[in-house]
């Protein structure tokens, strides 16, 4: 009788291997939570516009096309948007909270070990640089649901494209990529900012 259930258990473990090689780490079932586990290397969402995209509920599909868009479009439940690996933007399940759209913002400490959460929510999340993040994205023009963009009319976040770049390929979490001379220098600049 043990054989039947050594075959359950092997191909459990074939489909959990397979589910870990395929490098998409945003698959996730509708009804799990979305913590700390649920954000991995920036790198191994999808890159859209300039940031990277995906959807825990499964439907990246439907997450990247809101994401490229030209005239703008609301986001489908379960995605994730991410312009550096310290923060993020989730869209939850379709009644979560009227007043953004559904986002749940994110503050995130990453380091190799992996991320945990430094601040969730909506109303009150703020980034490390005292800045609340609803009060910014929520002046995207309303076709945008709440993606700000560098054109769709939100205050300016204090981080030029290079210091952009370079965070996104140091995320800790990720294997590491060589930085130009000036993504270096942006990181270094950034540093002493941030200090
Ligand atoms: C000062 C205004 C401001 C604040 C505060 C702010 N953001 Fe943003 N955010 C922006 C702008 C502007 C961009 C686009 C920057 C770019 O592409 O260079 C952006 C980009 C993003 C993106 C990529 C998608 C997009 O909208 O372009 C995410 C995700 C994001 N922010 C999350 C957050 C989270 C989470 C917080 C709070 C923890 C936060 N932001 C706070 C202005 C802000």
């Amino acid at each position: 009788m043990s054989f039947p259930k050594k075959l359950v258990f092997i191909t459990l473990l074939a489909s959990a291997m397979l589910a870990g090689c395929s490098g998409d780490n945003t698959q996730q079932s509708a009804t799990k939570a979305i913590d700390a586990d649920s954000f991995q290397c920036i790198r191994d969402l999808t890159p859209v516009q300039r940031f990277f995209v995906g959807n825990f509920f499964g439907d990246v599909e439907a997450t990247v096309a809101a994401a490229e868009s030209e005239t703008g479009a609301v986001y489908p439940p379960g995605s994730v948007v991410q312009l550096v690996p310290g923060e993020a933007m989730v869209k939850r399940e379709a009644g979560f909270n009227a007043s953004s759209n559904d986002w749940e913002f994110f503050e995130l400490d990453v380091s190799a070990e992996g991320t945990s959460i430094r601040v969730r929510g909506v109303e009150d999340a703020v980034n490390r640089f005292g800045g609340n993040c609803l009060e910014c994205h929520a002046q995207a023009r309303p076709e945008w649901d709440m993606i700000c963009g560098l054109d769709h009319g939100c205050d300016p976040i204090p981080l030029n494209n290079d210091m952009i770049l370079a965070l996104q390929k140091t995320d800790p979490r990720c294997a590491p990529m060589e930085l130009t001379e000036t993504e270096s220098e942006a990181l270094a600049l950034l540093m002493q900012l941030t200090q």
